[in-house]
């Protein structure tokens, strides 16, 4: 066994963040297969180029051979899998990607690494660990007055999203407990932060106040999540990693409850503040209330207390401090943004990738 890791979905946003703080803070070789669908963006990665610790394989984690090869070529001390299909809205428009992708290839990935980790030493197998990244979304609706989810909360998803991704975290507690495999699952609230792809909230509303769009607010504004920094989210995952019991789970979350109302009037404030437009007046003027989502969840909150007495992590972001730098980034790298929404980074992966998923480069 080496000391390299797995990574899947790491051109994605949480992905590629976890990838470039793993290579920045010294972290050992990363094998980064992703599919590249519409979120994933190997410009997420810009700042790898030439470096021979990360190995991009363009791949898809339901494809059983590649998974395979990459297992028995690298011989990983663990797998931290992101890949997924993340998008609420696009869950209830077309489901079956979210089934295919988060169910069937977590159960791939599962399949594969059991599989390797028959290979290793016992030493060795006691070493490994297979990371999968999961959400609160799983634990389903709270009321008002409801405790924050904990790790013992019963599942009740109501998306396909969260539905797909609750059966993903069955099948690792499974493999876990029928086979032994070394399984770590996280939990976490909702993530901010550079490289967000601009269809999710906080993206869309920087993007759409600086084109002076609509700032569309589902239903009255007043379903509330849990905002976590990205940055911490990633230090989080190296933690549990590194420290968190095998066969556990961990919530992962930022203390910061918002109704999405305060979170679009906080990114106006602050693009009142970073990028005023005097003619226009404030961006809050932008707001609209359109149609709500369907069986749209009413609030998210995380019991973070596991994690934090086991493993002593905590945030190091308020929303306050990790609200500015995100709408700092998004500011400073517009030209990111425009890439996506004009189409021009699918166009430059067509040209260096192919169309075919399982080709593979080194970025
Ligand atoms: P994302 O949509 O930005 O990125 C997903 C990445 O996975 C993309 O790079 C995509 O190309 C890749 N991918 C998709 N299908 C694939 C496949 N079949 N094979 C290989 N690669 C594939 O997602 P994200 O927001 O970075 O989320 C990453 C993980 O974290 C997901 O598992 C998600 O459920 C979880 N999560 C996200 C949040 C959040 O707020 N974004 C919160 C908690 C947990
Ligand atoms: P989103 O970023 O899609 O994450 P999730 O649905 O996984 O929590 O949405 C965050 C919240 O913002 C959610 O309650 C839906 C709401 N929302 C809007 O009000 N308007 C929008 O345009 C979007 C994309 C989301």
């Amino acid at each position: 066994m080496h000391d390299s890791i797995i990574v899947t979905g790491g051109a994605g946003f949480i992905g590629s963040n976890f990838v470039c703080q793993w290579i920045d803070g010294g972290g050992s070789q990363v094998i980064n297969l992703d599919k590249l669908t519409y979120a994933g963006n190997p410009g997420n990665l810009a700042e790898l180029d030439g470096n021979d610790r990360h190995l991009f394989v363009r791949g898809d984690i339901c494809d059983r051979a590649v998974v395979k090869e990459l297992f028995s070529n690298y011989r990983p001390r663990a797998v931290v899998h992101f890949a997924a299909e993340s998008h609420v809205d696009r869950s209830i428009l077309g489901p079956e990607e979210f089934i295919q992708t988060n169910v069937f290839g977590t159960f791939t990935l599962l399949e594969e690494a059991l599989s390797y980790c028959r290979t290793l030493d016992a030493s060795e197998q006691d070493r490994f660990r297979f990371l999968h990244v999961s959400t609160d979304e799983v634990y389903g609706s709270l009321g008002s007055g409801n405790p924050a989810f904990s790790e013992q909360t019963p599942y009740s998803p109501n998306s396909p999203y969260s539905a797909s991704k609750a059966g993903s975290d069955h099948l690792v507690r499974a493999y876990h407990h029928t086979y032994g495999l070394k399984t770590l699952t996280t939990n976490c609230s909702n993530n901010y932060g550079p490289f967000q792809f601009p269809e999710k909230l906080i993206p869309l509303i920087i993007s759409n106040a600086l084109a002076g769009k609509p700032l569309p607010i589902y239903g009255d504004g007043q379903n509330v999540r849990d905002w976590l920094f990205v940055v911490d989210h990633c230090e989080a995952i190296r933690v549990v990693l590194e420290k968190g019991r095998p066969g556990e789970t961990y919530n992962i979350g930022g203390n910061n409850e918002k109704t999405n109302l305060q979170v679009v009037e906080t990114v106006c404030s602050l693009l009142d503040e970073l990028r005023p437009n005097p003619a226009a007046g404030s961006y809050r003027s932008l707001i609209t209330f359109v149609k709500d989502r369907p069986g749209h969840d009413r609030r998210y909150a995380i019991d973070a207390g596991k994690i934090a007495q086991e493993l002593a992590w905590h945030p190091r972001e308020t929303f306050e401090t990790g609200m500015r730098k995100a709408v700092e980034w998004y500011l400073a790298n517009q030209a990111w943004t425009q890439q996506i929404l004009s189409g021009d980074y699918k166009h430059w992966i067509e040209k260096q990738y192919g169309s075919t998923p399982r080709q593979r480069a080194k970025l």
